[in-house]
């Protein structure tokens, strides 16, 4: 039996605020799992992909996210994703899956699906982060913490550029983020915070800034598990 308090940190947000960055190193420093949702759309992305499922066919889509063994090891500084006993972790953020993978996240009976998965997921774990676009709302409402995290999309557009190493030119990087919020404000709210869910404005914070403003909303007897 453990004596640690448990604690559900939910964090929103669009592509390229920094969601992941910050959710890793707060689940580090208060020792909680990690869990990435986008991961889980993106997963089901590459399997259907691979099995020539069309995002079109949403009936194929929902049976397939229905069947397949998705296994997630929700550790902060390792986590990986497998289906069916294939680790696809290392294909989830190639540039052709977050090009297809809302296709896929606009399934609803696909989230419904996966939302189940998350909540026995967070329900399991002592304490835990979880990133995503509609955990704050509907994945997790009752978290301890929940944070909407935002930033100007010009920052965001930098950042995502950066990531890529300047592989990409800023306006085919600019086109992909814009797009992708676009589609992805179809399936889940994250634009404005819904009531009790803290907005946090990145646009001109460090990284440490974040962690840190995030771990002062975490209620002090919560933030050490071992006291
Ligand atoms: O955060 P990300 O870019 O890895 O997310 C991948 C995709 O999954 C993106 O299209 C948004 C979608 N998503 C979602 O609809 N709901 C979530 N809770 C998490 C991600």
């Amino acid at each position: 039996m453990t004596s640690e308090p448990r604690l559900v940190i939910a964090i929103d947000g669009p592509s390229g605020v920094g969601k992941s960055s910050t959710s890793h190193l707060v689940a580090q420093q208060l020792e909680c799992d990690y869990l990435d949702s986008g991961s889980m759309y993106r997963a089901l992305a590459v399997w259907c992909h691979h099995k020539h499922i069309d995002p079109a066919d949403a009936g194929t889509v929902a049976r397939t996210a229905s069947y397949v063994d998705l296994e997630i090891v929700t550790n902060p500084i390792d986590f990986r994703i497998a289906i069916s006993g294939v680790d696809l972790t290392d294909d989830l953020h190639r540039p052709e899956v977050s090009a297809i993978v809302s296709g896929y996240a606009s399934n609803q009976r696909v989230r419904e699906i996966l939302n189940k998965q998350m909540r026995a997921i967070i329900a399991d774990r002592g304490r835990i982060v979880v990133e995503g676009r509609d955990i704050t709302t509907v994945v997790a409402p009752d978290a301890d913490v929940r944070i909407l995290l935002q930033a100007d999309p010009r920052r965001r557009i930098a950042r995502r550029q950066a990531q890529l190493g300047g592989a990409l030119d800023p306006a085919t990087v600019s086109e992909q983020v814009i797009g992708r919020d676009t589609a992805d404000s179809a399936n889940a709210q994250f634009k404005t915070p819904a009531p009790g869910v803290e907005l946090i404005d990145s646009t001109m914070m460090s990284l440490d800034q974040v962690v840190a403003e995030v771990i002062a909303l975490v209620p002090e007897e919560k933030r050490f598990p071992r006291g």
